[in-house]
């Protein structure tokens, strides 16, 4: 009887030690009130302005061209700064968002500011690795 007794009692001890365990902190009235804002994160303008305005969308997140798999010719890989036809530089990529590629689904972005531009450009430069 006294065995029984003691297992029972290691049980009991076992199952209140595991539930005790897994007892989620109470919540504090106070945080559910008023929510504790999460940290601003902030965004370099020109990777702000790539995704805004849509380059991204056939260039890929990361320029390496596989946005989209549907154009002919292929939106190139902005990475490789061997496949610009028109030039790698901020310069020449500034003057290519501008302008646009010919014969090609590059339509030209005369309405973003050169200013924005440029800040695009930039922010191509730095994906470039080739
Ligand atoms: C509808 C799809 C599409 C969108 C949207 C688009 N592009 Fe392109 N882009 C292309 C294609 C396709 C080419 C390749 C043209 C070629 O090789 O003839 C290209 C080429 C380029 C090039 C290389 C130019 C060169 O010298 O060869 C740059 C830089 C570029 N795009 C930047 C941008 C930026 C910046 C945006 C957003 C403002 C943008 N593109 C939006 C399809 C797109």
């Amino acid at each position: 009887m006294i065995r029984v007794v003691l297992v029972i009692n290691i049980l009991l001890l076992l199952f209140v030690g595991c539930s005790d365990e897994q007892k989620e902190p109470k919540p504090d009235v106070k945080d559910i009130l008023k929510p504790k804002i999460p940290p601003k994160i902030s965004v370099p303008i020109g990777e702000a302005l790539y995704i805004q305005n849509g380059c991204s969308a056939c260039h890929g997140t990361n320029g390496d061209g596989n946005g989209t798999k549907v154009l002919n010719p292929k939106p190139g890989n902005l990475q490789d700064v061997s496949q610009y036809k028109m030039g790698s530089s901020v310069k020449n990529i500034a003057k290519s968002i501008a302008k646009g590629i010919p014969d090609s689904q590059m339509v030209g972005y005369p309405q973003i500011s050169q200013k924005e531009r440029i800040a695009i450009a930039k922010h191509i430069k730095k994906m470039q690795r080739k």
